[in-house]
């Protein structure tokens, strides 16, 4: 009998289905196409655990041993129901399904409640590191009933990917938590992504370097703080040539970026909550900006192509000039990650405040340490910062403090020199402002007060009495 069961063997349930029979698991495969559970139990039969492909529901079901446990990797949305309904009539009282897609919290809210109301169990889990992550040990987001929890998580933790032996796995909180925690995972992936295209962009088109030139700078980037996967294969990316034309593959790649949602929904999200995220704000408009090719060629007949030109070389030669100018670009991609994740955390801890979740920031930061997209080297001092002092915003920490003071020149010099030349940092430029804006004792919102009371009566707080709201003299006639 299969300890668990796997419906869905798309990519990444083929890869976790082998991942879990490698750490000894029984776990039975269901797919529309059985040919598809086939090939998983012959790609993984020299393995410990055994792959059993199942022709339909009812052989997929009666060959777990009860309570069971059903993992789902399948598309979010209408084809996750459509499992959901499937399944439901064959199942016990507290059989277990759970989510490993990239759901919206608020589907997973309403599928715990369908599921509760059926007399089934529903755990929502965002999982991230791609293929090679499922297969080898990705990081998992787990939120539900801490019941269900306890009865699946000894595979999953087993199959997660680990941090100096811990298990990047963990449950966060009921209901949609899990799937929050996955949704700004993703969120601050797409910053980190768009702060490496900026950098890329800045040495493409600022200083005339080739792709190959460009994957060494961030190659070397991987001896700092910026040391994570997704600067890891930037380098990669940057470095590998077309075999079709040997040309460096970058530059055979459409620049029109896809997208699935997730970022979207984390801005739609931190702007529900009143959080500021305009760093992947930045990104997501970036990503749409991208995908109008023909109006961006419109544009750029009518006004001139940006960006206008490349950077002039600051000291006394061209080469000291760059060199000097890319050890800048390391700093301001320093001090606008500390921002990036100073704001991905401060929406987390508003939807915690908002949705009664207690989320545990500290664990939250460990579980992304190993496995998932967004590690970094940074993420094991920031759950440090949060073990130490959970109310506090990261920036704020010591470490942080000091990355963001250090380098924060380096960021103004970079966003002021690209917006000089037309060269678009959207992230970077976002980052700056969040940081300036923060430290200003003395906004301009005043000015906002003024002209919403001037205008629609609303009323506003004076400096000498915080709390009591009254209005202008303009209403006095
Ligand atoms: C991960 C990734 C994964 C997926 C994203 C990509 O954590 O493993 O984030 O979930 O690659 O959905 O999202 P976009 O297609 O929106 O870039």
């Amino acid at each position: 009998m299969a300890h668990v069961g796997l419906v869905g063997i798309g990519v990444m349930g083929r890869e976790f289905a082998l991942n879990l029979a490698e750490n000894g698991h029984t776990v039975s495969l269901l797919d529309r196409d059985i040919e598809k559970s086939r090939e998983v139990v012959t790609a993984g039969s020299a393995l410990d655990g055994e792959l059993i492909a199942c022709a339909d529901e009812s052989t997929f079901v009666n060959g777990m041993a009860a309570p069971r446990s059903i993992l789902a990797l399948v598309p979010s949305g209408g084809p996750l129901d459509a499992v959901i309904e499937s399944l439901t009539p064959l199942l016990d009282e507290g059989d277990l399904i759970a989510d490993l897609g990239n759901s919206y919290y608020k589907e997973t809210e309403r599928r715990v409640l369908a599921c509760e109301a059926a007399g089934l169990q529903f755990l929502g889990m965002g999982i991230s590191g791609g293929a090679e992550g499922a297969r080898h040990g990705p990081s998992i987001m787990a939120g539900g009933s801490p019941d269900s929890w306890a009865r699946i998580k000894g595979p999953l933790r087993d199959a997660a990917a680990k941090f100096e032996g811990e298990p990047c796995c963990d449950w966060f909180g009921p209901g949609g938590a899990g799937h929050f925690i996955k949704m700004l995972h993703n969120g601050i992936e797409y910053a980190d992504m768009q702060m490496i295209a900026e950098a890329y962009g800045i040495m493409r088109d600022g200083w005339g370097m080739d792709a190959p030139a460009i994957g060494d700078v961030f190659a070397s980037w991987m001896e700092g703080p910026l040391n994570s996967y997704l600067v890891e294969i930037a380098a990669e990316v940057a470095r590998a040539s077309d075999p079709e034309t040997n040309k460096p593959m970058l530059d055979m790649i459409l620049d029109r970026a896809g997208q699935k949602g997730t970022g979207r929904w984390s801005v739609i999200e931190a702007l529900h909550l009143g959080a500021p995220a305009s760093m992947m704000q930045a990104a997501v408009e970036a990503r749409n900006i991208s995908a109008d090719l023909e109006g961006r060629r419109d544009s750029a007949l009518l006004f001139g192509a940006a960006p206008e030109g490349k950077f002039v070389a600051q000291g006394k030669d061209q080469d000291s000039g760059q060199e000097a100018g890319l050890r800048q670009l390391e700093s301001a991609m320093i001090a606008a990650k500390v921002c990036a994740y100073t704001q991905g955390f401060e929406v987390l801890r508003r939807a915690s405040e908002a949705f009664d979740w207690s989320l545990d920031l500290a664990a939250i930061a460990r579980v992304w340490r190993a496995g998932c997209i967004i590690r970094s080297v940074l993420l094991d001092d920031i759950s440090d910062a949060f073990e130490e002092d959970a109310t506090r915003k990261l920036s704020h920490a010591p470490k942080f403090t000091d990355l963001l003071r250090n380098n924060v020149d380096g960021l103004k010099t970079v966003v002021a020199q690209s917006v000089g030349g037309g060269l678009e940092t959207p992230a970077l430029y976002a980052a700056l402002s969040y940081h300036n804006a923060s430290r200003t004792q003395h906004s301009t919102a005043n000015m906002i007060q003024g002209l919403r009371d001037r205008f629609g009566a609303h009323r506003f707080e004076r400096v000498d009495a915080h709390g009591e709201l009254v209005n202008g003299p303009w209403h006095e006639r």
